[in-house]
């Protein structure tokens, strides 16, 4: 299994009084293409939270690629997640003052070869596929329109072929080209990969890619807004 959730339940800190996800149970299998939608607000930022590390239930196990991330130390979750979790983030998260090319390498610093020459054709490559145009590779990333840094934001998750790839709405700010760029880019990667892939959005608009297509609400047993979707 790449995920395993059980007995999940998280509030965040500041408001105790608000369950966002209590997940009795929900898993997926090595290799499935999961697209799982819900409405804003619903808890599907949180989920990736969640799944990366990134937030710690309240109580209840996440297994990831067999790992148990509860048994481990910050630390060695920041391993584990660098080494086997590509993460498209809702907000990209790229460092704004460095470029394209060095925002993607700093996610390869944890990888075995410090073959930077080699590591950085890798980047061209995918930039390229991602038709992020070469005059714009070397300069901040707070510079480039919100639909490049996505595809900054995309080319770094993809950079050291995770097992697990996990996208919080990896399209929200493409084209509808780019957005076909994206998606022919990646599932053959995915396939090639033997990659586990879970997308999150509220556009049902990607689902015809996946072999999984599942409702938030379906698994998320909190009272309101899940179950109305
Ligand atoms: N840092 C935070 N502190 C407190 N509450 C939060 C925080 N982040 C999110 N929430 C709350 O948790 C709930 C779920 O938010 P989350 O961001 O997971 O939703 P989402 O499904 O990703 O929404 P969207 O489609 O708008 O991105 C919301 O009620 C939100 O107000
Ligand atoms: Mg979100």
């Amino acid at each position: 299994m790449a995920i395993e959730l059980a007995d999940i339940r998280f509030h965040y800190p500041s408001r105790a009084e608000h369950t966002v996800l209590n997940v009795p149970s929900w898993s997926l299998k090595t290799g499935t293409q999961a697209f799982v939608y819900g409405p804003s607000g619903g808890g599907k930022s949180t989920l990736l939270g969640l799944l990366s590390g990134l937030l710690s239930p309240n109580s209840g196990q996440v297994r990831v690629l067999g790992q148990c991330l509860d048994t481990l130390s910050n630390r060695q979750r920041d391993q584990f997640r660098a080494a086997n979790i590509g993460y498209v983030f809702q907000q990209f998260n790229l460092m704004p003052y460095l470029n394209a090319i060095d925002n993607v390498l700093l996610a390869t610093q944890f990888s075995q070869s410090n073959n930077r020459g080699g590591k950085e054709n890798e980047v061209k490559v995918l930039f390229n596929a991602l038709n992020i145009p070469e005059n714009e590779w070397q300069i901040p990333c707070r510079d480039l329109s919100v639909g490049q840094q996505q595809r900054v934001a995309i080319a770094r998750a993809l950079i050291n072929k995770p097992k697990l790839l996990i996208a919080d709405e990896p399209t929200s700010s493409l084209d509808q080209a780019n957005s076909d760029a994206f998606m022919k880019l990646l599932m053959p990667m995915a396939a090639d990969n033997n990659m586990t892939l879970l997308f999150v959005s509220h556009d049902h608009s990607l689902s015809s890619y996946f072999t999984s297509v599942e409702s938030l609400g379906d698994f998320n047993q909190v009272e309101g807004i899940n179950n109305a979707s």
